[in-house]
């Protein structure tokens, strides 16, 4: 099937739901693209909030800098004070359309505080805020004529010119998704694609990601020749609730900003031992704090503590978290929590600038999936919504510009050729596959890095590597499969990265270049040997 619009977004959390509603505004027609249900997002699993400054008592230099200094050098600084200064206006119309934050008995927003920030400035409604959000704009979008949300439907890869060997400079002319229920690839012709598929945390065997982050978007730009950058720079969360399994539930920050204390199997505390803001230093140094801890007393956790506020005060305030840890016997008042890090948010990814534009024409990237350059090498905690919904608004009225002023048709796509082949060794291999690959990334490429380990990642990944791409040429294509290759792609740009940054920084520290250089770089990447006729074609 052939399906035309002028626009597709691809992905339904906070960036392509709010850039769909925005561009859809100006009457164009719009297809957002989901690979499960609507609602399932990383979006949908933020605790802590949005950070704005919206307080008499804050001000925009002051996030500035917070930020700034949590992105350990790297951060774009045009772009950080874009961001946060944009902020407080995409915050009033997300309360335009319904959502409440949490307040206190004043009326005033109640704002909560998480590690980096100096000042109170996370806006939150309880600890669900990502649901919160994520259910107005699903509203909204209910209410748009002009958006048509198709879910269970997984894109696999763009269309570009140069891909078909169109005429004339490259651009992206739509793209092949498969429908997961009748198994059917269909042809999405339009001449902007958005990329809002979110980052790519189950690259690792520990993460607080919802199994939908596999990184698509960023390996599908890569495929498609687009520049990306900073891959190494994985976020790693400080606290995540251990448990024996290897699912990872979020004790979110504000925990910590409410007083929470992290302590050693002893009861001792030891974050004062690591940094001036203790317990709410930067997150790359607590996760890091942490993995120390965890190493020299060979403790499978840490403990965090918040059992000096009642059980009534933490119920109104953490009910998710309360309640979840309950279910597991443990009583957030009385007991102290066992915690580990986790993998939780990509800082990298495909380049765009402050229109959300990347390097490829027509095809623009909003949310995790981007790398604009407002997280630098460690973002700020809560900066990620934020950034999410300015540049989503941003991006909107550049496609809107773009398609008024600049959009060729895009003509015809060839449709797409399926491999036919369907074996019953398939899902057993693809399953091993995607273990061995989160087990590697974890093992050689997480909290603390060497060359030596990253030369075993890349070894390991060339091999998964070259399995999965003889599957994905002869064998009927499954969204397991999509997903496993483009784990192992993000996977390889992740390792590719790391291994050109010859220093420590932020989120990427290595034994064997433990400083940091004098000149902060980006690390980037782009695909050179992309075929003018994919085999698919
Ligand atoms: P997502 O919300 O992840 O949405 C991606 C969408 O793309 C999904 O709909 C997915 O199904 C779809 N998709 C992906 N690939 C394909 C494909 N191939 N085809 C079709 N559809 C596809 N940040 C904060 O600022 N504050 C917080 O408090 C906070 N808490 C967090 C708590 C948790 C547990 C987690 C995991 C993250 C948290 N973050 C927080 C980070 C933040 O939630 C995310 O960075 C943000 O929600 C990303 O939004 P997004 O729209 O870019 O992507
Ligand atoms: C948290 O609530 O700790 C997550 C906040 C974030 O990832 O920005």
């Amino acid at each position: 099937m052939k399906l035309k619009f002028d626009a597709i977004v691809v992905g339904s959390g906070i960036a392509g739901l709010s850039l769909a509603l925005k561009i859809a505004a100006a009457g164009r027609s719009v297809v957002i693209l989901t690979k499960k249900n609507r609602a399932d997002s990383n979006t949908n699993y933020a605790q802590g909030g949005i950070a704005c400054v919206t307080s008499s008592a804050d001000d925009f230099d002051s996030h500035v800098a917070d930020t700034l200094r949590a992105g350990d050098g790297l951060c774009r600084e045009d772009v950080v004070r874009t961001i946060v200064s944009e902020g407080p206006e995409r915050i009033r119309e997300l309360i335009d359309l319904g959502l409440q934050f949490s307040q206190n008995a004043t009326g005033a927003y109640d704002l909560g505080r998480e590690g980096g920030h100096t000042h109170r400035r996370i806006l939150h409604v309880k600890d669900m805020t990502g649901k919160a959000i994520e259910e107005a704009l699903l509203r909204a979008i209910a209410r748009s004529p002009h958006v048509e949300l198709r879910e269970h439907v997984f894109a696999i890869d763009l269309v570009t010119a140069r891909k078909v060997g169109a005429a004339g400079p490259d651009r992206v002319l739509g793209l092949y998704a498969l429908d997961a229920v009748s198994g059917q690839v269909d042809t999405y012709i339009a001449p902007v694609v958005a990329l809002a598929t979110g980052g790519a945390g189950q690259v690792y065997a520990y993460t607080t990601n919802p199994d939908i982050a596999t990184g698509d978007g960023i390996a599908m730009a890569y495929r498609a020749g687009v520049e990306v950058e900073n891959m190494e720079f994985i976020q790693f969360h400080p606290t995540t609730l251990y448990s024996h399994d290897a699912k990872r539930f979020l004790i979110s920050e504000a925990v910590r900003g409410e007083g929470a204390i992290l302590r050693d199997l002893q009861g001792r505390a030891f974050m004062k031992d690591y940094h001036e803001l203790a317990d709410l230093a930067p997150r790359d140094t607590v996760a890091r704090a942490i993995d120390a801890e965890m190493k020299k007393s060979g403790a499978p956790h840490v403990w965090l503590d918040v059992t000096h506020k009642s059980r009534e005060e933490l119920q109104e305030r953490f009910p998710v978290i309360f309640q979840r840890c309950l279910e597991l016997g443990i009583d957030i008042s009385r007991d102290m929590i066992p915690v580990v890090p986790a993998a939780h948010y990509t800082c990298g990814g495909g380049v765009t600038d402050l229109d959300a534009a990347t390097t490829l024409p027509g095809l623009y990237a909003c949310g995790e999936v981007a790398s604009t350059g407002l997280h630098g090498a460690n973002r700020l905690a809560s900066n990620s919504l934020l950034e999410a919904v300015v540049m989503a608004h941003r991006g909107a009225l550049a496609i809107r510009r773009y398609l008024d002023e600049k959009a060729q048709p895009p003509g015809d796509i060839p449709d797409w050729v399926s491999g036919d082949v369907h074996d019953s060794d398939e899902q057993v291999v693809i399953a091993h596959n995607w273990d061995e690959l989160r087990r590697t990334m974890w093992d050689y490429v997480g909290i603390v890095r060497t060359t030596k380990r990253l030369e075993r990642a890349r070894t390991r990944i060339a091999n998964l590597a070259r399995e999965i791409h003889d599957y994905y040429w002869n064998f009927r294509v499954e969204p397991r499969l999509l997903e496993l290759r483009n784990l192992i792609q993000v996977a390889e740009l992740i390792v590719d990265c790391a291994m050109q940054r010859t220093e420590s920084r932020g989120l990427h520290y290595t034994l064997d270049y433990p400083e940091k250089l004098d000149v902060a770089r980006n690390t980037r990447l782009r695909r050179r040997n992309i075929p003018a006729r994919e085999p698919t074609l």
